[in-house]
């Protein structure tokens, strides 16, 4: 079946879309994105992904295109016209078509370019890999210094993702300097005892959507929540590992480079938490 795909203010059939070669997207990765989650058919933390795209655009000196609740609007109609009960709305914003190649930005009056598509994943949230947990390598992070910003400039992750493939694991996680900063594509988090330890904010990793929700939760079901760098050594003597993310929630990490992490299987936090993330955000969808 063919999406129904936006692009700039049209619900176009996904083959009728079309993006100039020119956009800056395609010739300078000039764009920010969002991935939000949709359970029966609603928005999770639609609120928290709109915050973040206005900052990712504001960072770059781009102007957002819409006002929340106009997002919101054309968040609800992608949904509802390819008929998603469970999957993601993926959201990217360029600065759009100069009609020429040049570094320097051009001026304001080009408009960006906005495109939104859903992708189904029928059972999203009782993924059978939650019951088991992802094994992960490290790897050196090689990415720009600016991860805080949701930039389509994906190849890095994406070479992460074919080096965990290669390895035969689930995901890589980046490490600089000694300690971890993320996963290709997600947020890292190890757990000793009450403690649930996890990187601080920084232009080091992107601020996760789903970790602002996690750790508030975390914090009110009374777990002790340390901002902190931790290294592959002190991940490897965890009693659990997790990560977390738009699109696989709260995941468990029972093994990183070859390592058993605690019992080898995923941990009761890792559990807890996401039971309780679900249950929230699932509480509060749109
Ligand atoms: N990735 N860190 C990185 C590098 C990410 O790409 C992501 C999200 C996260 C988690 O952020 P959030 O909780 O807001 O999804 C952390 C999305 C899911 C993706 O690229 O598909």
């Amino acid at each position: 079946m063919s999406r129904i795909v936006y692009l700039n203010g049209d619900y176009l059939p996904e083959n009728e879309a079309k993006v100039s070669v020119f956009d800056r997207g395609f010739l300078m990765a000039d764009g920010v994105y969002e991935v939000t989650s949709v359970l029966d058919g609603k928005l999770i933390d639609f609120a928290g992904h709109c915050i973040r795209l206005g900052r990712s655009l504001s960072e770059l000196g781009m102007k957002n295109p819409h006002s929340n609740d106009e997002w919101l609007a054309i968040f609800r109609e992608i949904v509802a016209r390819n008929a998603v009960t469970d999957g993601m709305v993926y959201l990217q914003v360029t600065r759009g078509n100069p009609g020429d190649r040049d570094f320097a930005y051009p001026s304001p009056e080009v408009e960006p370019t906005v495109v939104l598509f859903t992708q189904a994943k029928p059972g999203l949230a009782d993924s059978p890999a939650a019951k088991t947990g992802w094994k992960v390598i490290s790897i050196p992070d090689e990415r720009w210094g600016r991860r805080d910003i949701k930039t389509v400039q994906l190849l890095y992750p994406s070479m992460g993702k074919m080096m965990a493939k290669h390895a035969g694991v689930d995901d890589a996680w980046f490490v600089q300097d000694g300690f971890v900063t993320e996963g290709t594509s997600n947020n890292a988090y190890i757990v000793k005892g009450n403690k649930i330890i996890t990187r601080a904010l920084s232009h080091d990793i992107l601020h996760g959507i789903t970790r602002a929700a996690v750790l508030r939760f975390a914090k009110e079901a009374q777990f002790e929540v340390e901002e902190r760098n931790f290294t592959v050594a002190e991940a490897q003597q965890a009693d659990e590992a997790f990560i977390t993310s738009a699109s696989a929630f709260v995941m468990p990490v029972v093994e990183i480079d070859g390592a058993a992490i605690g019992s080898g299987k995923p941990g009761n936090v890792a559990a807890r938490m996401r039971e309780i993330y679900l249950d929230e955000m699932r509480k509060a969808a749109l």
